[in-house]
């Protein structure tokens, strides 16, 4: 429903408004929500780029306001902005926390990610808006519309893990970069960045999550007929905190320096655990060889058929045979 839908856009603006004032103007939002974006270094002008907003410690602050400038409590809920229990009792759905609105391609907030402020093991880190007729988290990538130009001009998308990943590299210059923001990667998230560029580099958290997840990544982008790259960041860090240790000028020299492309990513990650094991590195070169079946175009798998054979000694027709038996038993 059309209509349906500019009130959803018409109330997520005003509750980024709101976020966004109360962090900037309010009290307690300077108090704990600025100091909180301060303290991780977040400059004014970042919290500006991004929106960034706070909300009040508070149950039903938002509630109040929004149904005092006329929004619908139909529509409140719709939006994912509060929750109704019992049919009577609505309860905001972000209450002391910082704010990460997300935008779509143009632009406008369809949804919000909210961090707590303090490490607390009985709540989440994050909560984020439920999906809604506007929002389908698979369909969009956090810091699209702030990256889209740089992407295009660089002819490369950075994907990270999270929010504060995005928003600090920006904040050091680095402007080409989304986020994924915890989901795992989809095909329609891959088609969105390749508006923009076909080449991607997966930047995710140094830990064994983010290795994982960037192994499930690539062979979803090969499919989409896109070039990938991967960086492991040193054990622990992601990109935030570690462009907060060095800087960005390091940052991208390790960047440049480590980014592989899917080949030598998966066959360095697995070379210590193959050591002389024959049957293991067979494993892996047939893992090798079912990630290049997913690229559409001849000519490229032609080309890593040929890295393969060459890093692993292996005969090239050998895997183009079985590359290509997959290939028909796809068909
Ligand atoms: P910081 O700890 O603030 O630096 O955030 P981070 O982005 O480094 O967090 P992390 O690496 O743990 O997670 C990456 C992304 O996954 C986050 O940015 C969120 O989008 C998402 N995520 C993390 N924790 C949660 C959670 O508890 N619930 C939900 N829904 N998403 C989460
Ligand atoms: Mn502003
Ligand atoms: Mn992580
Ligand atoms: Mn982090
Ligand atoms: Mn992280």
């Amino acid at each position: 429903q059309q209509n349906e839908k500019e009130s959803l856009f018409i109330v997520l603006e005003y509750a980024q408004n709101y976020f966004h004032d109360l962090l900037l103007k309010n009290e307690e939002g300077i108090s704990v929500g600025q100091s909180y974006f301060i303290e991780r270094g977040f400059s004014k002008a970042i919290i500006e780029k991004f929106n960034l907003g706070y909300a009040l410690d508070s149950y039903d602050d938002f509630n109040k306001k929004a149904s005092l400038a006329g929004f619908t409590t139909e529509i409140l809920e719709k939006a994912g902005l509060i929750s109704v229990k019992d049919n009577q009792s609505k309860i905001d759905r972000f209450r002391g926390r910082v704010i990460f609105p997300i935008h779509n391609v143009a632009g406008k907030p369809i949804a919000f990610g909210a961090r707590i402020l303090k490490t607390d093991p009985k709540a989440p880190k994050y909560i984020n808006s439920p999906e809604t007729e506007i929002y389908h988290k698979s369909q969009i990538v956090y810091g699209i519309y702030q990256a889209k130009n740089a992407i295009r001009q660089a002819d490369n998308c950075f994907l990270v893990e999270g929010y504060t990943d995005v928003v600090s590299l920006h904040q050091a210059g680095i402007e080409n970069v989304v986020a994924s923001s915890g989901t795992s990667l989809t095909p329609e998230q891959i088609r969105l960045i390749r508006r923009f560029s076909q080449n991607i580099t997966v930047l995710y958290d140094g830990d064994a999550a983010g290795i994982k997840a960037s192994l499930r990544g690539i062979d979803l982008i090969l499919e989409e007929d896109m070039n990938v790259k991967s960086v492991v960041f040193p054990d622990g860090d992601d990109p935030d905190s570690y462009i907060r240790k060095v800087g960005s000028q390091t940052f991208t020299d390790y960047v440049n320096a480590s980014q592989k492309d899917f080949i030598r990513f998966k066959t360095e990650l697995s070379l210590e655990e193959i050591g002389n094991d024959p049957i293991k590195k067979a494993g892996l070169i047939t893992d090798l060889v079912e990630s290049i079946t997913k690229i559409p175009n001849p000519i490229k798998r032609s080309v890593f058929y040929q890295e393969v054979s060459t890093l692993l000694q292996i005969d090239e027709n050998i895997l183009i045979n079985e590359g290509n038996k997959l290939l028909r038993g796809k068909n």
